[in-house]
C-alpha cells in the first residue's frame, strides 16, 4: 500500500469522524415518589446506557415520599452530576401524604393534578431548552438493555416507547382504547407483548418510558394536561391527556419490541399492600437473572438495594439443590436466585458421570429391558450420574430423617411468586395422609387428563412425566425409593420415579420393580421451569448430551 494512500485513508476516516453529527440532545424527566425499592435498580440501569452522557439533562421531582427515596436520589445525583449535561431537581421534603390520601397506591384527584403539573412541566421545559427529544421514564422501569435509547432514537419517529414487560400480562402500551379512553383488550396485544410479532406498532396508548421527537413541528400540540384539549371529555389523567393529544395531531404512538428492553413493575391498586411490590420486585430480578446471569446494581447503590428477606426453608426440613462442580455458573446464578427468593439452600456437589469409576461402574446392574445391545452400557454417564445424585439424597434424607425435603436441579427457574405459591400448595399436601412426592416441575407425557386431587385447588395425581427439576419428598417417600433397591435394575431417575408410583406406560419395565405404591402428586400449575428447553440457544444438558443410550430409549426422550 502506498504512503498517498495509508494519508488518504486516515483523511478519509478524519473527516467522516469530524463530520458525524453529535447525538441529539435529551431532557430525561423522573419523578419519584416512593420508590426506595426500585431506584436502585432503575437508577443503576439508567446510569448504564451507552447513550452519551453529556448529550442529556435530567429533570427530576420528588415529594411526599415516606421512605428515603430521596435519599438515594440525592447520593446518586452527588456521583453523576459531573457527567450528565445538566440536573434540574426539585424536592419537598414535608409532608408524607397528600390531603385525604389513603395509601401509597390511592390516587386523589390532587394527586392527578399534581401529576399532570408536572408532567406538563417537564415537557414545556424541554421545549424552552431547545432539547431535541423528551425521556419520560417512570423509576419503576428497568431497563436492562443499554442500547434502548440509541435504538430509540435511531428509529426516528415522532413518539415512541420500548416494549416493557412484568411478570404477567401488564406492559406499558395498549392495542385498543375504548369510546370512553379505557383500556380494552384486543387480539393483537398478546402476540406483540409475547414478541411473536417483532416491529413497531402504531397503538393508541404507550406510557411508563415514552420518547418525544421535539423537533417535529406536530410535536407542538402534545399535552398532559386534558384541560388543554378541546371538545376532551375524558379522565383527569395525564396519560391519556397525552394519548388523545397526540391522536387529534396526527401524531401516532409507537411501541417497539424489535430488542428486549427491560421490565416494569404493575401499578398497585389501591388496597394493594406494599409488599405486593416487593413480591413483584423478586419477580423481575429473577426474570433478569434467569435473561442475563447478572443483576446490575452500581457500587454506590448496592447499600439502597433491598436486603433479602431474611432466609428460611419455606416449612421443609431442607432445600437441597444438586449441582455440578464444573457448573459454576449455574451454581452463581441459583445462589442469586435462592437470595432473592429468601431461600436457605443446601448446594449438593453432583456425582460427575464423567468420573464415575469403573469398579463402581461395574457394581451396578442395568435393568435388562433397557439394554442396547450394540454398546456396552445403556444408560448415559451422565444419566448415571444425575440418578446417583438423586439417590444419595434420598440416603441421606432416610438418615437425617428429613420428614419433608424440596430437591432442586440447578438449570430452573421459578413461577412468579414462588413463595407464596409453594406455602399454598404444601398447606394443602400437609392435608394429606401418606403423600410421598410431589412434582414442582416435570415434563407431563400424557395429554390425558391427570385427576385433581379431590377438593384440591393446586394438586394432581401425577402420570406419566419425565424430568427432576424439583420435587418435595416426605420421608416415607425417600425410604420407598430406596427400598426399590434401583442400583440392581438401574434405569434413568426420571423413568424411575413413574415406575414407582405405576404411572409407566411400559409393563415390561414396571416388572422389575414389584413393589409400586410411591404417591405422587403434582402442582398444578408447575412451580418450576427449564431455564432452556431443548434446541433453544443456551441449552446445554449434562445428562442427555453425554455418551451412550439405546435406540428405543434415545427416540423417546429425544421428544422433549
Ligand atoms: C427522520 O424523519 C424526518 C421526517 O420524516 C426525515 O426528514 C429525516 O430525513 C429522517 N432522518 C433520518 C436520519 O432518517
Ligand atoms: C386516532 O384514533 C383513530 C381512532 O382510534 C385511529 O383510527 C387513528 O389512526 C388515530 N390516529 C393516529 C395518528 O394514530
Ligand atoms: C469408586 O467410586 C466409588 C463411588 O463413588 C467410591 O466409593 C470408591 O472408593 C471408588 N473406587 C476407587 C478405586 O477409586
Amino acid at each position: 500500500m502506498g504512503l498517498f494512500r495509508i494519508v488518504a485513508i486516515i483523511f478519509v476516516f478524519l473527516c467522516k469522524t469530524l463530520a458525524e453529527n453529535k447525538h441529539p440532545t435529551i431532557l430525561a424527566s423522573i419523578l419519584v415518589r416512593n420508590k426506595a425499592h426500585t431506584l436502585p435498580y432503575f437508577l443503576s440501569n439508567f446510569e448504564s446506557l451507552n447513550y452519551p452522557k453529556d448529550r442529556i439533562s435530567l429533570w427530576i421531582r420528588s415529594d411526599h415520599n415516606a421512605d428515603n427515596s430521596l435519599e438515594i436520589i440525592r447520593q446518586w445525583i452527588s456521583s453523576v452530576k459531573d457527567k450528565y449535561h445538566s440536573i434540574n431537581t426539585e424536592f419537598i421534603e414535608d409532608g408524607v401524604q397528600y390531603p385525604d390520601e389513603q395509601g401509597p397506591a390511592h390516587w386523589t384527584n390532587e394527586r392527578f393534578d399534581n401529576i399532570i403539573n408536572l408532567r406538563e412541566t417537564a415537557l414545556n421545559y424541554a421545549r424552552r431548552l431547545w432539547a431535541d427529544y423528551l425521556l419520560t421514564i417512570d423509576c419503576d422501569v428497568f431497563l436492562t438493555n443499554p442500547d434502548t435509547l440509541n435504538y430509540l432514537v435511531s428509529k426516528n419517529m415522532t413518539v415512541i416507547a420500548p416494549l416493557l414487560r412484568s411478570e404477567g400480562l401488564y406492559s406499558n402500551f395498549w392495542y385498543g382504547m375504548t369510546d370512553d379512553y379505557y383500556y380494552q383488550r384486543t387480539d393483537e396485544y398478546t402476540p406483540v407483548l409475547y414478541r411473536e410479532n417483532l416491529g413497531c406498532f402504531s397503538v393508541p396508548m404507550v406510557h411508563t418510558c415514552v420518547l418525544v421527537n421535539l423537533r417535529r413541528k406536530e410535536s407542538d400540540y402534545l399535552t398532559y394536561d386534558p384541560s388543554k384539549i378541546e371538545d376532551f371529555d375524558g379522565p383527569h389523567d395525564d396519560i391519556i391527556a397525552f394519548a388523545i393529544s397526540a391522536n387529534k395531531s396526527g401524531v401516532s404512538l409507537n411501541v417497539c419490541n424489535e430488542l428486549k428492553f427491560g421490565y416494569l413493575t404493575v401499578p398497585l391498586e389501591q388496597n394493594d399492600h406494599l409488599g405486593l411490590d416487593y413480591a413483584q420486585m423478586t419477580n423481575i430480578k429473577l426474570e433478569v437473572l434467569n435473561e442475563m446471569n447478572e443483576l446490575y446494581v452500581s457500587d454506590l447503590l448496592k447499600k439502597f438495594a433491598r436486603d433479602s428477606p431474611r432466609k428460611d426453608t419455606l416449612g421443609f426440613d431442607k432445600i437441597f439443590m444438586i449441582n455440578l462442580l464444573r457448573r459454576p455458573e449455574r451454581r452463581r446464578r441459583m445462589r442469586k436466585c435462592f437470595d432473592e427468593l429468601g431461600l436457605e439452600v443446601d448446594v449438593i456437589d453432583a456425582v460427575d458421570g464423567k468420573l464415575l469409576n469403573e469398579s463402581f461402574l461395574e457394581s451396578i446392574r442395568f435393568m435388562p429391558e433397557f439394554s442396547d445391545p450394540y454398546h456396552k452400557r445403556p444408560m448415559k454417564l451422565g444419566e448415571i450420574g444425575c440418578f446417583m445424585s438423586h439417590y444419595n439424597l434420598w440416603n441421606e434424607i432416610v438418615k437425617e430423617r428429613y420428614e419433608t425435603a424440596l430437591i432442586l436441579e440447578d438449570d430452573i427457574k421459578f413461577e412468579p411468586f414462588f413463595r407464596h405459591k409453594v406455602q399454598n400448595l404444601m398447606s394443602e399436601v400437609r392435608g394429606i395422609r401418606n403423600w410421598d412426592l410431589v412434582y414442582f416441575g416435570r415434563k407431563r407425557l400424557q395429554e390425558n387428563d391427570e385427576p385433581w386431587v379431590e377438593g384440591s385447588n393446586y394438586l394432581v395425581h401425577a402420570g406419566y412425566s419425565y424430568w427432576t427439576l424439583g420435587y418435595a419428598l416426605s420421608l416415607r417417600g425417600a425410604r420407598k425409593l430406596l427400598q426399590g433397591d434401583p442400583l440392581t435394575r438401574l434405569v434413568p431417575v426420571d423413568e424411575y420415579l413413574p415406575i414407582l408410583f405405576d404411572k409407566h406406560p411400559m409393563d415390561s419395565w414396571k416388572g422389575y420393580y414389584p413393589s409400586r405404591d410411591l404417591v405422587a402428586f403434582s402442582a398444578a400449575p408447575l412451580l418450576v421451569y427449564p431455564t432452556h428447553y431443548t434446541g433453544e440457544t443456551g441449552y446445554v444438558s449434562d445428562t442427555e448430551d453425554s455418551v451412550v443410550v439405546p435406540e428405543a430409549v434415545k427416540t423417546a426422550r429425544e421428544d422433549l
